[in-house]
């Protein structure tokens, strides 16, 4: 096989992979990565990346994260296309992306998220994650951001209970 080619069609895919993701990034967030900076994390040899299709091949969600420590990963982003919302499609997400990492021996999953993000909150609370802190005015429209994290024994100790806090 010609290696150049085989570089350049393995180089496509990537872009094409980052081109969808920031389609959709852009029409479900207020304040979007840009394509480069999804491609920037998109390339990194830590990154954990999970999509769902519709039937027609069209990307609908997706899932970002990045393995931080050997048992540690940081999730960056987590999109469900609107017209795909309260379907399941982004907790099926976050489950196979914890999924898949526990796998490979992560034991915690951290990310941080606006505090007035009730839909994200929502979803990964259905999902076992915890509330452990808050930054005040983190973000630059003066927003709290919450610090949240999965760990099995908080998952287990928690199921069907709803929002729980750790801190
Ligand atoms: C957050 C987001 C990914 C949720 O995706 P989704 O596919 O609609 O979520 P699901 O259908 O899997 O919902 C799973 C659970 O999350 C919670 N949830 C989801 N949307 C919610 C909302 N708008 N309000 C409150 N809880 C919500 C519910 O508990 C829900 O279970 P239920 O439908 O049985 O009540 C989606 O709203 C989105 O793309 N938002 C914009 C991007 C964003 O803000 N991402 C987070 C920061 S990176």
């Amino acid at each position: 096989m010609d290696d150049g080619a085989a570089e350049r069609n393995g180089r496509g895919e990537e872009d094409a992979i980052a081109g969808a993701v920031a389609a959709l990034v852009a029409r479900s967030m207020d304040h979007p990565w840009s394509v480069g900076q999804i491609g920037e994390a998109l390339a990194s040899p830590r990154a954990c990346l999970v999509c769902q299709e519709d039937r027609d091949g069209g990307l609908i969600g997706f899932t970002l994260g990045r393995r931080v420590d050997r048992d540690l990963v940081e999730i960056d982003l987590v999109a469900v296309a609107p017209e795909c919302r309260r379907a399941g499609v982004g907790r099926t997400l976050l489950e196979a992306l914890l999924a898949a990492e526990r796998g490979d021996g992560v034991t915690e999953f951290r990310l941080e998220l606006a505090a007035g993000n009730a839909a994200a909150l929502g979803l990964y609370s259905a999902v076992g994650f915890v509330v452990v802190g808050r930054r005040a005015r983190y973000y630059p429209d003066g927003e709290d951001a919450l610090l949240l994290s999965w760990t099995a024994e908080d998952a287990e100790a928690g199921s069907g209970r709803g929002e729980r806090r750790r801190d």
